[in-house]
C-alpha cells in the first residue's frame, strides 16, 4: 500500500504521517527529507540556489520515482507538491491520497515566521492567496480529514477508520 498525505504547510502531515505508518506497519517517508538527503542541501538553500522552479522539478522527480517504485510507504508531501504540473493526478494514479484539511487561520498561526519554510515569509495575504489557489488540488485527494480542533491521535484514528471502512487496523 502507498499512502500519500497532502495539505498546506502546517497541516500536520509530518506529525500524523509517522502515526499512520505505525498503524499499518509501513515505513514513513517525508518528501522534503528525501530531497534534502539527495542534494545535501537544506530546503531554504535549494530555493536560494535553484529558485522555486528548480525545487519543484526536484520535488516532482523524487515524488515520481517513489510512486513508480514497488515500495510501500506513508509519504508526507510538501504543501506545494500537489499544485505543480500534474503531480496530484500522478499521486492519485499510484497511491491512495489523504488531504489533511485545516482553515487558513489555523495554518497561518503554525507557520508564520518559520525560517525553514521559504514561502512562510510571503506575508499573510499572499499566503492566503496561495492557500486558495491550492485547495482545488488538495480536494482531488481520495480521502479528506478535517483536522480542525483534533489532536494527531484523533486524526490518525479517523484516517485509519476511513481506510479500513471502520474495521480498525488494516489486515495485511
Ligand atoms: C512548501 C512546503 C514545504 C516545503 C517547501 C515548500 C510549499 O513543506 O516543501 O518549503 O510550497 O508549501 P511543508 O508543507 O511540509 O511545510
Amino acid at each position: 500500500m502507498k499512502l500519500v498525505l497532502v495539505g498546506f504547510m502546517g497541516s500536520g502531515k509530518s506529525t500524523v504521517g509517522p502515526l499512520i505508518s505505525q498503524e499499518f506497519s509501513l515505513p514513513f517517508l517525508d518528501l522534503d527529507d528525501l530531497i534534502v538527503e539527495k542534494t545535501g542541501l537544506s530546503i531554504p538553500q535549494i530555493f536560494d540556489r535553484l529558485g522555486e522552479t528548480g525545487f519543484r522539478e526536484l520535488e516532482r522527480e523524487t515524488l515520481i520515482d517513489l510512486l513508480r517504485s514497488d515500495r510501500e510507504f506513508v509519504l508526507s508531501t510538501g504543501g506545494g507538491a500537489p499544485a505543480y504540473r500534474d503531480n496530484m493526478d500522478i499521486i492519485n494514479r499510484y497511491a491512495t491520497s489523504i488531504f489533511l484539511y485545516a482553515g487558513f487561520s489555523t495554518l497561518y498561526g503554525r507557520i508564520c515566521g518559520d525560517s525553514n519554510r521559504p514561502l512562510a515569509s510571503l506575508g499573510r495575504e499572499r499566503l492566503k492567496e496561495l492557500y486558495r489557489m491550492r485547495l482545488p488540488f488538495y480536494r482531488k485527494a481520495h480521502l479528506t480529514v478535517n483536522t480542525e480542533g483534533k489532536d494527531p491521535y484523533e486524526i490518525t484514528r479517523e484516517v485509519v477508520s476511513l481506510l479500513t471502512g471502520g474495521r480498525g487496523k488494516a489486515n495485511r
